[in-house]
């Protein structure tokens, strides 16, 4: 019976254990996570998403709190165009993160960072640009652009000098999507080195609309290794969503696959950067407490846990501390329905918003509980205490029942009451 470990996933002239974690903003796939996962001979992201307040939280440094000075006049105008970021304070709060990440790696693997290209942050093009430079120049090992796909992205930093050198990869939902993508870059003469294919079972945003339940990862696998057969590309492919056990991860792996990318079981581990609390929350729910919906105001169906605090609160847009949805004309979907319900009720002092969300302020507060679909089995991965709570677990132990289990099984963890 093959294990995981029996397979490695190439990436240019070094091979790694085949696992993945997935970045999640913001810093819930902190640093220790993904140095873990490096440490272990695999692969961890960190996420770019809002940078400053990751800066401010780790380095002390006040990005935040001096943009809201600098914007505090525009505070209560709808029209949020002005709300700009600094490019040398956005260079400086990546590289504060990301060359802090890489100080500390020890191990065979790399650290990769996730950048969602959805973060249009008032200025698309630039800002990405300055993201994805700026990862580079702080020595990160690779970088995988996610959430908004933008088809031009690497001709961003063709100039850069570490442009052949990082290791640069894509997540794709479909073969058609990977398609267009290097059609688009076939003039760069620059292939991405792995592409990530995720399924609909995935955290986060989902690149489905709402009918991502009649979509099938293996089947879009399939598609995937055939477009590239047919192209003659020898492109690793790694599968991600509800991949939730090792012996999940070898089917996809006989299958062809390169490696697998998984992130849900990562959520309760001490490294992952959700509050206890809320780890507990994701301990606790049931299959039915795992809902997808059109909250975000990317536009991106996303799935989260139905008492997501986030779900409903009406709260002012805080585009002024933030802003990390804006578009390039400094609208954002959220700012919209906010005002609508502001003018239906002039009377009262709160407002209730259903159909979006303010998902800066709520993802920097932990109080929009993404995850993915098989989050209700988190449970059976672990001991439930005395007290009712769950013990959680080392990043590494999980990793290693990935990398080593068999027949569907998942190891638990000494219990922390016996140790
Ligand atoms: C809490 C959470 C947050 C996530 N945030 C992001 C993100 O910021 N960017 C991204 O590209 N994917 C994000 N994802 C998707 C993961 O990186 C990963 O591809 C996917 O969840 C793997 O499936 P699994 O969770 O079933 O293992 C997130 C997933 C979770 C569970």
């Amino acid at each position: 019976m093959k294990r995981v470990d029996d397979f490695r996933l190439k990436l240019g002239d070094r091979d790694y254990v085949p696992i993945m974690i997935g970045g999640m903003g913001v810093d819930i796939s902190t640093s220790e996570l993904a140095l873990e996962a490096a440490r272990l001979g695999g692969i961890g992201h960190i996420s770019d998403a809002m940078v400053h307040d990751v800066s401010d939280r780790k380095f002390d440094t006040t990005f935040v709190k001096d943009k809201t000075r600098t914007y505090k006049f525009n505070i209560n105008n709808l029209n949020k165009a002005v709300v700009q970021f600094d490019m040398d304070r956005l260079a400086e709060a990546t590289i504060n993160h990301v060359r802090s990440t890489m100080e500390a790696k020890r191990g065979d693997g790399l650290v990769f960072v996730n950048c969602m290209e959805k973060l249009t942050m008032n200025a698309p093009r630039e800002t990405l640009r300055t993201r994805l430079s700026a990862a580079l120049d702080g020595g990160i090992d690779g970088i995988t652009l996610s959430a908004g796909l933008h088809l031009g992205s690497f001709g961003l930093i063709a100039d850069h000098p570490r442009f052949r050198d990082a290791k640069l990869g894509i997540i794709v939902s479909s073969a058609r999507a990977l398609q267009l993508f290097l059609r688009k870059n076939a003039r760069l003469d620059r292939l991405p080195d792995y592409v990530i294919v995720e399924g609909p079972l995935a955290g986060g945003h989902l690149g489905f609309g709402m009918d991502w339940a009649e979509y099938d990862l293996h089947t879009i696998m399939d598609e995937v290794h055939a477009f590239l057969r047919a192209e003659q590309l020898a492109i690793p492919v790694v599968a991600a969503g509800g991949i939730f056990t090792g012996t999940d991860a070898v089917g996809f792996l006989e299958q062809g696959a390169g490696g697998v990318q998984v992130a849900t079981r990562f959520t309760i581990t001490h490294e992952c950067g959700l509050p206890v609390d809320v780890k507990q929350e994701y301990l606790k729910a049931t299959e039915d407490d795992i809902i997808v919906n059109g909250i975000s105001p990317t536009g991106y169906p996303m799935r989260m846990l139905r008492n997501t605090p986030a779900i409903g609160s009406g709260i002012r847009p805080g585009c002024e501390s933030y802003g990390y949805l804006l578009d390039a004309n400094g609208n954002c979907a959220y700012i919209d329905a906010y005002n609508r319900e502001v003018l239906a009720h002039p009377d009262q002092k709160t407002v209730v918003v259903m159909d979006k969300t303010c998902l800066c302020t709520h993802m920097r507060n932990f109080n929009c509980w993404t995850c993915g679909h098989y989050t209700y089995r988190l449970k059976d991965t672990t001991h439930r205490k005395a007290d009712g709570t769950y013990q959680l677990l080392s990043a590494e132990h999980v990793f290693k029942d990935y990398q080593f289990s068999v027949g569907n099984q998942i190891a638990l963890p000494p219990r922390e009451e016996q140790a």
